[in-house]
């Protein structure tokens, strides 16, 4: 190997950055060349690369997003975009790929390296924790703090108003992000996909909660099976006396400074993606499981986690009495 390719696709999250400066330092560390591939896949098809040195990589550890941008690409899920793209690392020689992202990204890396020779390896890159692999994604750590500072504020003003505040945050299949936030900003309850919502349940809760304990905090995932408009619509008929408001936290969530958690587990995986590449693997996601290096088959990495820690909802409940 004398060339990598490197990018982000999916969703962005913060961290990519430090991710890609771990790949592109570490190359050139090994004496390779590094060429980044813009906008993910959609750049590989249409041959957008440029060269990295060590000064492309500079003072981007601390940034939130991508400097590779990012994309889902339609092109890719072709088998002529994916042989287009073929030609073009061909012809730019480029002799194997790092890609950092989420299930998304390591579906198209599968159905790439099914049909060609190139040797690829995932770093994971999402905010929504869902990868089979790793303990966590570059990404996730930050988005749980952006989602705990914005409740933190939104619990200001419940608290004066005396209202209940259903937060609606991100995961469009997985309640990770809602599960854990929820837990460190002291919500009441915490609804996800994984244990799908028992409005009945959840009024029970209510009625039965601390009558002195004017303000509540409800937490959603996106990906639950009711929604926070359908939730919020629901509890606002049957406690018409609750003075009841819907926020739903958005890009928010992706945005910002990485924390030094993200920034530490992207630079981890990066070293080891490129020497992974090395040492002659492929088609594998390079993740940390309880602080090791953890290599996962593609396909295994991108199956849906869809069982959660019962215990951490049992917390949820023994907490919010
Ligand atoms: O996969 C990351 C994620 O932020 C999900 O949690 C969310 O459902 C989705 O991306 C939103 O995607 P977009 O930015 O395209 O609206």
């Amino acid at each position: 190997i004398k060339n990598i390719g490197v990018l982000t696709s999916g969703g962005d999250a913060p961290g990519m950055n430090a991710a890609i400066r771990a790949v592109v330092r570490s190359g050139l560390y090994y004496n390779l060349k590094v060429t980044g591939i813009m906008r993910g896949y959609e750049g590989m098809v249409n041959g957008e690369f440029i060269n990295m040195d060590r000064k492309s990589v500079a003072n981007i550890i601390q940034r939130g997003g991508t400097i590779l941008k990012t994309f889902r690409s339609e092109a890719f899920r072709t088998t002529e975009g994916r042989a287009k793209a073929y030609e073009q690392l061909k012809k730019n020689e480029i002799d194997a790929v790092v890609v950092i992202g989420g299930e998304g990204s390591f579906t198209g890396a599968h159905a790439f390296i099914q049909e060609y020779n190139v040797p690829i390896v995932g770093i994971p890159g999402t905010i929504d924790n869902d990868l089979i692999g790793t303990d966590y994604t570059i990404g996730y750590d930050t988005a749980i703090n952006n989602v705990i500072d914005a409740v933190d504020k939104i619990r200001d003003t419940a608290e004066s108003h005396d209202r209940l505040f259903i937060v609606e945050v991100m995961g469009r299949d997985s309640g990770l992000i809602a599960l854990r936030s929820g837990i460190g900003a002291g919500a009441e309850a915490i609804l996800i996909p994984e244990s799908r919502t028992n409005i009945e349940s959840l009024f029970k809760r209510l009625e039965e909660g601390r009558k002195d304990k004017a303000s509540k905090i409800i937490i959603v995932a996106e990906g639950d099976n009711m929604g926070g408009f359908e939730i919020t619509s629901l509890i606002k008929e049957r406690f018409p006396n609750y003075d009841t408001r819907l926020s739903i936290l958005g890009h928010i969530q992706r945005g910002g400074r990485p924390t030094c958690a993200d920034r530490v587990l992207a630079s981890r995986v990066g070293v080891a993606a490129v020497e992974a590449l090395l040492n002659g693997r492929k088609g594998e996601m390079i993740g940390s499981v309880n602080g090791n290096i953890h290599y996962t088959p593609f396909h295994n990495a991108i199956k849906h986690i869809s069982e959660v820690n019962p215990y951490l909802l049992k917390i949820v409940d023994i907490l919010s009495l």
